[in-house]
């Protein structure tokens, strides 16, 4: 009998997954697995028994992998499993940049008590208006399975997209994602965008790879959408771009201190990928990869 430890709350319908040879147990010490989301596992004793680790989304950057590597421990994440779930934010978040929506909200419910709210809205209504997408060009770095998504939604919207990944050429990316979709490098990307999304994991080669050079390349009034890892962006960096308004909004799903008191920046509680579809989708991955390797040894998204 395999043991399953939840280090985060696991969807049920992964979880259903698991057959007679398996329990999912509250204790940590005899886990043979242990399934995760965000928590953070740097500093965590190892459990003398676990051999695996899923992951029920993509980033692995809240865990040791070379120290799981090295302790015989197979880590597994989920890669597309919560794609859509992203993609579809990461829209939201280009109309909330694009029209004070949240602005305009925040005005209803502060006038909640005048009768008359509906006039004087119409009044008021001027403050909060806008551009749109539709015609602006989008540049994303990173063209995976998040990236992927927003490029072909974002054309079917009406958008130009320009798309960066330094693993796929210009075929592959016509083939794969969109022949509508323009393949270009990095400097083209910042330079020509009028909204920039990024899609790449947190590694030591793209940590800050958004800071003050990156920023002086790209357009003025560029939208920053990050809905990979704050890390990604050199805060500091940002915070002036927005003062300055070379950045006209910093839309990013991870809070930290710097970001929320960012004027100009939306800040989402990461939400990308809680949608009770994608919850769903990630641990079954999860449970199916755990399960793969502990009964045959097969690693399926090994990523150390
Ligand atoms: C991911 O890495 O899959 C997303 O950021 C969502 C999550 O962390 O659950």
């Amino acid at each position: 009998m395999y043991k399953i430890y939840c280090l985060n709350n696991i969807s049920p319908e992964g979880l259903a997954l698991l057959t007679d040879n398996y329990e999912v147990t509250e204790n940590i010490d005899e886990a043979d697995a242990i399934l995760v989301r965000s928590a953070d596992m740097h500093e965590m004793e190892v459990p003398a028994n676990l051999k695996a680790v899923a992951r029920a989304g993509a980033g692995v950057n809240n865990i040791p992998l070379d120290k799981f590597a090295e302790a015989g421990i197979a880590v597994f994440n989920t890669p597309g499993a919560n794609a859509n779930a992203v993609k579809e934010l990461v829209l939201a978040g280009m109309l909330l940049a694009s029209r004070d929506i949240i602005g305009g909200v925040a005005w209803v419910r502060d006038n909640a008590d005048d009768e008359n709210v509906g006039k004087a809205a119409e009044k008021a209504k001027k403050q909060f208006a806008g551009g749109e997408i539709l015609g602006k060009t989008l540049g994303v770095i990173g063209l995976g399975a998040i990236g992927k998504l927003v490029a072909q939604a974002a054309g079917a919207v009406g958008m130009k997209v320009i798309g960066y990944d330094p693993a796929m050429d210009e075929i592959t990316v016509h083939e794969q994602i969109s022949p509508t979709v323009e393949f270009a490098d990095l400097p083209k990307v910042l330079k020509e965008s009028d909204f920039i999304t990024i899609h790449v994991p947190a590694l030591p080669a793209t940590k800050g790879m958004i800071n003050a050079d990156a920023i002086a390349q790209m357009k003025d009034g560029v939208v920053f959408l990050n809905f990979s890892r704050d890390v990604l962006v050199d805060d500091a960096a940002m915070a002036e771009a927005l003062e300055s308004g070379k950045v006209a909004a910093y839309v990013t799903d991870f809070a930290n201190p710097a970001v929320v008191k960012m004027e100009r920046a939306i800040v989402i509680p990461h939400l990308g990928a809680s949608t009770a579809e994608a919850e769903d989708n990630c641990a079954k991955m999860a449970v199916e990869e755990v399960m793969a390797y502990l009964e045959r040894g097969e690693k399926i998204h090994c990523v150390n």
